[in-house]
């Protein structure tokens, strides 16, 4: 059976995940977070003490990477632990940044995300769906804003929470991790030439559902 694959890429903190998530809902189809499964990798460098890329490629072996769809929802487990609750903090975000410039470790993961997008309907989100794990893609989209739509939006959302860190270091943070995604030699995050371009630095959460939405509906019409 011929699956449907929609290839949803960008940089850290434009939304693809919460927008891929709430797409696949309404379409009833699976929604593939990429970035979870190298975070997972980045939690496992830093239990292990192994963050440097000679260190985690020679514990690639031992590190197990599976996800589960739990009421469509994705689970991400590391080695048969569910460690989808510790993989959101600071921390992990730099050391997945790290580990996924690595490329061994990008190719680890490269034919598991490979065999999920051949067995299901699913929206998969990442820095290079498009252009290496699905380069045949029935849709591609480019979803950014401004680095510093970007980091508003996280500081309003974290603001509450104790020890907050300032918009300017959540800023230089987006611009750090920005800079390490796009320039690693490995499937560097760049548009697709095929893809489709969607800024949504003006655009408020339901308006960029809605239009995802409607460009997959389109593509499957
Ligand atoms: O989307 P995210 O912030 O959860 O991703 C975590 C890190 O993993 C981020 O630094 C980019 C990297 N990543 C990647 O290199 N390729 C992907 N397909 C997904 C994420």
């Amino acid at each position: 059976m011929k699956t449907v694959n929609i290839a949803i890429d960008g940089p850290s903190g434009a939304g693809k995940s919460s927008i891929s998530k709430a797409a696949a809902k309404e379409l009833g189809f699976i929604h593939v977070d990429t970035g979870a499964m190298y975070r997972a990798i980045g939690l496992y460098a830093l239990r292990n003490d192994c963050t440097e890329p000679e260190q985690i490629v020679q514990q690639l072996e031992k590190i197990h990477i599976e996800l589960k769809f739990i009421g469509g929802v994705q689970r991400v487990m590391l080695c048969d632990e569910d460690v989808t609750d510790y993989i959101r903090s600071p921390e992990v975000s730099m050391a997945a940044s790290k580990v996924s410039a690595v490329p061994e470790v990008r190719k680890h993961l490269l034919d598991l995300q490979k065999k999920i997008a051949s067995e299901n309907n699913i929206i998969m989100d990442g820095r290079d769906i498009g252009t290496v794990v699905l380069p045949h893609a029935d849709l591609k989209i480019f979803l950014t804003a401004s680095a510093e739509e970007r980091a508003s939006r996280r500081y309003l959302e974290l603001r509450e929470k104790p020890g907050c860190p300032s918009y300017e270091e959540i800023l230089r943070d987006i611009q750090q991790r920005d800079d390490n995604d796009m320039n690693r030699e490995t499937a560097p995050l760049r548009q697709a030439e095929d893809a489709v371009l969607v800024d949504s630095s003006n655009m408020g959460f339901h308006e960029v559902v809605e239009h995802i939405t409607a460009l997959i509906k389109e593509t499957l019409d």
